[in-house]
């Protein structure tokens, strides 16, 4: 049998996922730029076997890990319902990042994103039928989620929707689309500088995150924000409006820490750097008029988007002002990419 890799980028969200129902269905829909940098790639090499089960090792950065495989083998068990040869065969699986692995960046939308394509393509090659789906990506966004919401929507290049709406026709709580077509050409240069402010494991696991918005006193108003937001983000993207861009972009980081910070127990996931480096951004902002803005993750680091024809003047603000308040100065240079991409079937 062919060995299968793929790399696969992370992604980061404009309009925040925070909050799920089962089997893994977000609470309001999300919408993501997919990165090029920072990437997963993985290879599966299926042997044919006898045995019955799900069988696999996995090798991490050159490394057996264990405790990444024992997660793996409980993704692909739940998804043995939509890819029932996997039993057939035990799967070699090795994957490395191209991110420091304690850089405190989610590694979990690019790792199962990649995953998910190996074994659509592994499917594909086996000439297995993929079910109701309309497409392979359909289908590898579908498994992804069921390993990590926020990696179904890293099977696209450049914007992804995931989550109903009604602001757009073909959106699914099952897997992300592609909403390139009705994106402004301003928004397809924009780039991603990540503020490594702390590296390390992140305080709170995306598993607790997300529960703790189940009893939130302020839930209810917050999926209805991120409706709202998605709607007016439509508009802003197809118009290129990227003074409103700034506005959504902030208010969406700041109202998914918010969430954190009323919740029971409550976590401060910033770090008194992260708020240094909020400051300059807007400083910068309010003297250059260049419509940079930040945007955070469920941790520390910070990222700044901004629009590719400013890159000098961004990357000079970078290293002077804003390195200083990031761990051991470290920051990584990152834009808009492509999605998934086909490695080798060698
Ligand atoms: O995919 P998960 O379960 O790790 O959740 C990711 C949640 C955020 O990164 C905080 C927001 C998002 O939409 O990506």
């Amino acid at each position: 049998m062919h060995k299968i890799t793929y790399r696969s980028p992370a992604n980061i969200a404009l309009v925040k996922y925070w909050g799920k129902k089962k089997p893994q269905l977000p609470m309001n829909p999300s919408i993501s730029m997919s990165l090029k940098n920072s990437y997963t790639e993985t290879t599966i090499e299926p042997v044919g076997k006898t045995t019955t089960g799900i069988s696999l090792n996995f090798v991490f950065e050159g490394k057996e890990n264990k405790a990444f495989a024992q997660r793996i083998e409980s993704f692909l068990s739940s998804v043995l319902p939509y890819f029932p040869f996997l039993v057939d065969y035990h799967l070699n699986i090795s994957s490395s990042n191209s991110f420091p692995h304690s850089s405190g960046i989610a590694s979990s939308a690019s790792a199962m994103s990649a995953l998910a394509m190996c074994l659509v393509r592994l499917e594909q090659q086996l000439d297995e039928p993929n079910g109701v789906f309309e497409t392979p990506e359909q289908k590898a966004s579908f498994i992804a989620r069921l390993g990590s919401g926020s990696a179904a929507r890293s099977i696209y290049g450049g914007y992804t929707l995931w989550g109903e709406t009604p602001s757009y026709a073909k959106s699914f709580d099952e897997y992300a689309v592609d909403i390139n077509a009705s994106v402004h050409p301003v928004f397809q240069e924009y780039k991603d500088a990540i503020l490594l402010v702390s590296q390390g494991v992140k305080k709170v696991s995306s598993t607790v995150g997300h529960s703790l918005m189940n009893n939130h006193p302020f839930a209810e108003r917050r999926f209805r924000q991120a409706q709202d937001n998605i709607t007016k983000l439509f508009s802003i993207l197809e118009h290129g409006n990227q003074k409103a861009f700034v506005d959504i972009v902030e208010e969406e980081a700041l109202s998914l820490h918010a969430m954190m910070m009323t919740s029971s127990p409550s976590f401060i996931l910033m770090a008194p750097n992260t708020l240094h480096v909020i400051e300059k951004i807007r400083e910068f902002r309010e003297n250059t008029g260049i419509p940079a803005c930040f945007t955070l993750d469920a941790g520390a680091n910070v990222h700044f988007l901004y629009p590719g024809e400013h890159t000098a003047t961004v990357e000079q603000f970078i290293q002077s002002e804003l390195s200083p308040y990031c761990q051991d100065g470290k920051y990584i240079l990152d834009e808009i990419g492509e999605g998934p991409e086909f490695l080798l079937n060698a």
